[in-house]
């Protein structure tokens, strides 16, 4: 019998080297199982909503480590420089795509997404909203709670009172805003 890698993990695979900054390694795989719970129960295609959230962040590897802590952050982000890995991640997502031999209109909707995936405040589809949902999530884990503590040089008290504050304001999904809450709570017990 032959087997093959199914198509996400090829996608992961062609990936996984664009993603080896800014603990990416550590973000895309939570971000990913997110995204699979949120599909159990909001609507939306896997076949759209994964290649999307393995793929949006593959840009940030064209931009050094001091560029991109300017790029991101709570206060005074530079979002030119923002700007840049969303439009190198749209050139590496189509490649990896076109390697895998992608569906081509998925393909259009997924560089999509990628594209302003950040500076785009409105969602274009079912699909972008739970990609932006998954993205997030990824905060309010403990990963996220340590990254967050480090990069931004924050106590534990400024990380609650902010990622408190933003449940309703960031979350487009109620599966999204309560998984957000459980791990909020994780955090504080
Ligand atoms: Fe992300």
């Amino acid at each position: 019998m032959r087997v093959s890698v199914n198509i996400y993990d090829q996608i992961y695979m062609l990936a996984f080297p664009y993603l080896q900054t800014r603990s990416n390694e550590i973000h895309i795989p939570i971000s990913r199982r997110f995204a699979e719970n949120l599909l159990l129960k909001e609507q939306g295609d896997p076949e759209i909503v994964i290649p999307a959230i393995l793929l949006h962040d593959v840009g940030w590897s064209m931009l050094t480590e001091d560029m991109q802590l300017k790029a991101f952050g709570r206060v005074d982000s530079d979002m030119g420089l923002n700007r840049i890995h969303e439009v190198e991640g749209v050139k590496i997502a189509k490649r990896i795509l076109e390697e895998v031999g992608y569906n081509s209109q998925k393909t259009v909707e997924i560089i999509n997404i990628i594209d302003e995936h950040d500076s785009r405040q409105s969602v274009i589809s079912d699909n972008d909203r739970l990609v932006k949902d998954a993205d997030k999530l990824f905060r309010y884990t403990s990963e996220g709670l340590v990254l967050y503590l480090i990069y931004f040089n924050a106590t534990f008290e400024d990380w609650v009172a902010w990622f408190k504050s933003h449940v309703d304001s960031w979350f487009f999904t109620q599966t999204a805003k309560t998984l957000a809450l459980k791990e909020l709570g994780k955090r504080l017990a």
